[in-house]
């Protein structure tokens, strides 16, 4: 939510932050801006996407080796002009961007306000700027601890930069709570909310902290806890690859994340599963298998798409491993003074491990005793640095908004993680962890197979763009699916839909149906088949539009259904890593057709750092 972007060198800083934003352009895009140092401390900022701050800029002259810019997804105050970052303090001579929310913005500001300050905006990030401004002319000190200081009095979470008209070579960024990325290169430094905008020129990167304070003046960083405490910043070296957050010819991100599932499943196995000798390795949680093993119970945290893949977890664990397990979204457990117990195991999934009410769940259940594990895809993540262990998804940098490869990443992971636990508690025998072991990694194969149908789903997508509604139908392992499979349409397409136990249609739904429903259905073979071969039935019978997701040979159902699309058998454990690849199509092409930004839907974002 809210992407920022600086850049501090020998090198023109507009380029590289107009780059830098755009690929952050993910995290919000309803306005953007950038500050630049060129005799004066330049402000550029105009409301709507990158390319329409582009225009602004077009023909002036930006000469600066020094800037910070933000592409905002607006909490306090509607997106305009005035509202985009970044914001000048009172004088104009410091300028701010800044991710996050400050909770006590308003005591601030009053505060200011009786001390002569006005303000221009509607914005909670303004007040900072002011804030820092007040502490340095009022204390007579540096940029940094004045920067400090302010921090010490705010409320809420951050990861901000600030620049000073009089400092050209000085940046200086605090982070609580949203995250940081400092990119070190050859006297140059990059600043952004993730690494995406910085891997073209450096892969040696620092993550900020909590707390922490980086200055970076002359060439040098300096990094220090916000009581003044010196750290060593600790340099990584990325291994993500610049054509990984690129197009590649597909005309979407999202399609092309969907197009690489069969790989991203691939590499989410590779060297993780060895079905010979019924073993299943997970480095990151190496230490940890017995005593998620001997858990009470698991509770899942998460939202969205990965709330599902937790949903689907649930299943999966209790099945495999006979454990009990509880799914929450992450900001209703949070709020309800849940029930920890000693022993009790809390695993949080995030693609972008950055969710703010998942990482205060899990803040909650570290404070509370449990033992906190993390499911994420991005390297480095708050999440996965707060929680004792974990296990990576290596799907790769997930770009479009409405999440694909990193569902069927996580989905992976926690079979794995199931087959671990199952192994450790003997509640699966070595055979059927064999087996189950070759299925799964025959899944890369099945789902490329499921992929080979796009053009099909093309063609029921033009009959269907137009729906005002959409039911999704699914029984256990499909069910999740069925709920995965209504949130992609609603999200991309605007597309009213909901997914439901196929059996609990009868229960409410049922009431919506005539000629006009579309109705989605997973029937894949399994236990629960013949019983939503019923359901199917009643649909028909009230004149809904059956498209059925079927298991390839299926004779029964396409006597019944309008559309029928085939995906390979697996065990039904492994289902909805094959399942959900229809219907992330469906969701895509009837999108596309309507004319939406898939990429970029109105209103989300891909990385929600607020809570
Ligand atoms: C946002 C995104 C979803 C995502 C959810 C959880 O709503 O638009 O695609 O599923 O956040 O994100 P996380 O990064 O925690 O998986």
């Amino acid at each position: 939510m809210c992407g920022i972007v600086a850049y501090v060198g020998d090198k023109q800083a507009a380029p590289i932050i107009i780059k830098g934003l755009k690929r952050l352009e993910y995290r919000g895009y309803d306005s953007a801006g950038i500050a630049l140092l060129n005799g004066k401390l330049n402000v550029y900022k105009k409301q709507g996407k990158v390319a329409d701050l582009e225009q602004v800029l077009d023909g002036k002259t930006l000469n600066s080796t020094i800037g910070i810019g933000h592409t905002r997804w607006a909490t306090h105050g509607e997106p305009n002009d005035v509202n985009a970052h970044p914001h000048y303090s009172g004088s104009k001579n410091l300028a701010l961007i800044h991710n996050g929310i400050i909770e006590n913005y308003e005591s601030l500001k009053k505060e200011l306000i009786s001390r002569g300050h006005t303000f221009d905006s509607d914005t909670d990030s303004e007040v900072l700027i002011h804030l820092i401004e007040d502490i340095r002319d009022n204390n007579d000190c540096t940029l940094g601890r004045a920067v400090r200081l302010a921090m010490q009095q705010v409320i809420g979470a951050y990861a901000i930069v600030v620049m000073d008209k009089d400092a050209p070579s000085q940046l200086i960024a605090a982070r609580k709570g949203s995250p940081l990325v400092i990119g070190v290169g050859k006297g140059e430094f990059f600043l952004a909310s993730d690494a995406t905008p910085i891997i073209e020129y450096t892969n040696e990167v620092v993550y900020l902290d909590d707390y922490e304070i980086a200055v970076i003046n002359e060439g040098e960083l300096e990094v220090k806890s916000h009581k003044d405490v010196p750290k060593t910043p600790y340099i990584q070296t990325l291994e993500m690859e610049l054509e990984s957050i690129e197009k590649g010819g597909y005309e979407h991100f999202m399609l092309k994340e969907i197009f690489e599932q069969s790989r991203s499943i691939g590499d989410c196995l590779r060297g993780r599963i060895y079905p010979k000798d019924a073993l299943i390795k997970l480095g990151g949680l190496r230490k940890h298998g017995n005593t998620i093993a001997n858990a009470n119970r698991i509770i899942i945290v998460a939202c969205g798409t990965s709330w599902h893949a937790g949903l689907v977890a649930e299943y999966i664990f209790e099945e495999l491993a006979r454990i009990p397990v509880e799914v929450e979204y992450a900001s209703e457990f949070r709020y309800r003074n849940p029930i920890i117990n000693e022993g009790d195991v809390v695993f949080a999934i995030s693609q972008s491990g950055e969710t703010a009410d998942t990482l205060a769940a899990l803040e909650l259940a570290k404070k509370k005793g449990a033992h906190i594990y993390g499911v994420c895809n991005v390297v480095g993540s708050s999440i996965a640095r707060l929680t004792d262990a974990g296990v990576y998804t290596h799907a790769g940098p997930e770009i479009g908004v409405a999440s694909t490869k990193a569902f069927t990443a996580q989905v992976t992971v926690l079979t794995l993680i199931a087959l671990m636990i199952a192994k450790k508690r003997n509640s699966l025998s070595d055979e059927a962890i064999k087996e189950l072991s070759r299925e799964l990694e025959s899944v890369p194969e099945k789902v490329a197979i499921a992929l080979e149908n796009a053009a099909e789903i093309e063609k029921i997508s033009a009959v269907y763009k137009d729906a005002k509604n959409f039911l999704y139908l699914g029984r256990g392992y499909n069910f999740p699916v069925a709920l995965e499979g209504a949130l992609k349409l609603k999200e991309i397409s605007y597309i009213h839909a909901e997914g439901y136990p196929a059996a609990e249609m009868k229960h409410g739904p049922i009431a919506l149906i005539d000629e006009e429903m579309p109705v989605v259905v997973i029937a894949t073979r399994d236990s629960s088949y013949d019983k939503v071969v019923s359901n199917i039935q009643e649909v028909k019978a009230r004149k809904g539009k059956i498209i059925a997701v079927v298991t390839k040979g299926d004779a029964l159902i396409p006597s019944m259904a309008d559309h029928v699309i085939e995906v390979p058998d697996t065990h039904p454990v492994l289902m909805p890593l094959v399942s959900v690849i229809p219907l992330q199509f469906l969701s895509y092409y009837i999108a596309v057709m309507r004319g939406c930004n898939v990429d970029q839907p109105r209103n989300l974002a891909k990385s929600v750092t607020v809570e």
